[in-house]
Order: structure tokens, then sequence, then C-alpha cells
């Protein structure tokens, strides 16, 4: 009897690494070739497990602050940035820094910098607490407030509703961060826009793809961490498009057999934290379960690579 089932998979694409990410794995990777372990690193170096387990077995030793480095060693500030305020706690230690910082996270640092000296009010989009709004934050604290949500934007207060400016983390929700700035231009009319995204070209690019795959799917599975921003979003944006269920896991062996009754679509992606290994583990994980076919969902195709940081060119160049 010829098999009438219809489990498929529908992969998302782009998914997983982006060029911020790349750069900063390879970052830490060329200074503990280049110089040998331990090679510290301030914070994970990107949200995700495998990553900084792999990175840690290979000599990486991840620490919360450049406190905790052995003075004069070598410290790596992770992707999502750090604040002038942990460059010179590096520098009074005489830590060799390695700004792993991506080039669009600074690129939101400088932004910040920039309105802040002409005395506007920063209202930060973004989640409390995270490194990167930290990061961002702490380049200008007096002029920062940060809106956590939709709802905070109805309350939040500033000493001149004429002179404010809005920026936002890397990672959100696109959909939820445009209602949180309709919302505050409500309240503030002349409320001045950044001059040009700050949620950067991978968030947008996973969102799109999995927008698009979501209505057709019963089950849509995120490969990211619990503090991958990105990844996070991605569940979210899989359920608003239409999806029936969606999860996020770790590895495969986080996903849960019962999700699977009368599923027929599965829909898979990752954040851009997430290697491919751990997406092709889910695969194969699907294969055995009878989901076997697998169609790729491309909305977008990427090519963007950032130029290692400066210090790890300038040592490759000096070893050469
Ligand atoms: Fe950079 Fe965006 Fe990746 S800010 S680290 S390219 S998720």
């Amino acid at each position: 009897m010829p098999s009438t089932t219809t489990k498929r998979v529908l992969l998302a694409a782009p998914r997983g690494y982006c060029a911020g990410v790349d750069r900063a794995v390879i970052a830490v990777e060329k200074a503990l070739e280049l110089h040998g372990a331990p090679i510290y690193v301030r914070k994970e170096i990107v949200h995700n497990k495998y990553v900084v387990e792999t990175l840690s077995e290979r000599g990486a030793i991840f620490v919360n602050e450049t406190d905790e480095v052995p003075e004069g060693a070598r410290v790596v500030f992770s992707a999502h940035g750090v604040s002038p305020a942990v460059r010179q706690s590096a520098d009074a230690r005489g830590l060799l820094a390695i700004d792993a910082t991506c080039p669009l996270v600074t690129k939101v640092h400088k932004e910040a910098v920039r309105f802040a000296k002409a005395e506007q009010t920063i209202l930060l989009i973004g989640h409390d607490g995270h490194e990167e709004v930290e990061g961002t934050a702490g380049e200008a604290p007096e002029h920062t407030i940060v809106v956590n949500s939709p709802e905070e934007a109805d309350r939040v207060e500033v000493p001149d509703p004429d002179n404010v400016v809005w920026l936002s983390q890397t990672t959100l929700s696109v959909d939820e961060t445009m209602d949180t700035v309709r919302r505050l231009r409500e309240r503030f009319p002349n409320l001045q826009d950044p001059p040009s995204d700050d949620i950067c070209y991978a968030t947008q690019n996973r969102q799109v793809a999995v927008k698009k795959l979501a209505p057709e799917c019963d089950l849509v599975i995120v490969v990211g961490s619990a503090n991958s921003s990105n990844s996070v979003r991605l569940v979210e944006v899989a359920l608003q498009a239409g999806a029936t269920s969606s999860y996020r896991v770790d590895t495969y062996k986080e996903i849960d057999e019962s999700w699977f009754e009368g599923v027929e679509t599965v829909g898979l992606t990752s954040g851009a934290s997430v290697p491919e290994i751990l997406v092709k583990d889910v695969i194969g994980y699907l294969a055995e379960r009878g989901y076997e076919t697998v169609e790729e969902v491309r909305t977008a195709t990427e090519d963007l690579m950032f130029s290692l940081p400066r210090e790890i060119r300038a040592d490759m160049k000096a070893r050469a």
C-alpha cells in the first residue's frame, strides 16, 4: 500500500547564524588559536548554550564581570556590546580587550552618544536587564529611559516631550516595536525616529521567514536558547502568524513527543546564535518520526560578513 502520510517539514531560510554571531564566535576561536587557553570572555559570547559549552571545552572561560579576570589577561567582549564603564574597568585592570561587539550594535551605541550630546531624551525600546540594553543605555545613562513594552509606552514620563528620540534593541519583534513606537508617538507627536533601522537585518529576515511558513504549520519548532531574545521572539511571531503551536528548544533532546499529536506540518527555524548542527539534529529527529519530506521556505538570501575585531586582525598580522 502506498503511504498516505502528508507529514512534512517546512524549513525557514534564512535561519541560524547571523554575521555578528559568526564574527564573535570566530574571534574567540582565533584568540584561542593565537594566544592559547585560557581566553576570558565577558558574558556569553552569544546567547547559545551549545556555543558556550563548546568554546569552554576549548579553553574559553566565561565570566560575568571584568573584575573576575586576572589582571593583564585577555578578555573578549561579547557580541551584545558593553558600556563605557565596562571598558574603563577593563582598562583599569590592564586587561587586553578584544571587542567582539556586533557592528550593528555599535551603530546603535553611536546613535545614543550623538542624541545624548544633543541633550535629547532617548527612549530605548528593549528589555531591561538584557546585556545589549545595558550596554547601549550605558553610553548615555542620564539621557536614556528603557521602554520594555507597548504598555510602558503609555506610562513613560520624559523631561521634555518635544525633545525625544527612540532607539531599540537589535533583536526585538518588528511588529511589537512598531506598536510601541505608535503608542509613544500618540503621546509625543514630535518623537524623532532613528536614522535607520535598529532591529537588525538578521532579526528581521528570520521573522519574515517564520511568518511566511507559520500559517501552514500545526507546530513550529524554534531552535535557540532561553536567553536568546531573537529566538524567543520567533516563537511569538510564529504564533501570531497563525501556527497552531510553537516551542523553543535548545536541542532536539528537549522536544516532547506529545507536541506531535495530529501534526502534519512542522515548521522549523533557529535563532541568530544557533549553529546549523543543532537544526540538523532536529531534522534527523523529525525524520525518525515520519517527517521525512523537508521543504525550504526562503524569503531572503544573506551574504553580509563583518571583518574580525581589529585586535584579532592585528594579532594575525603580527604572526604572519
Ligand atoms: Fe548583530 Fe543582529 Fe546578529 S545585531 S549579532 S547581526 S542578531
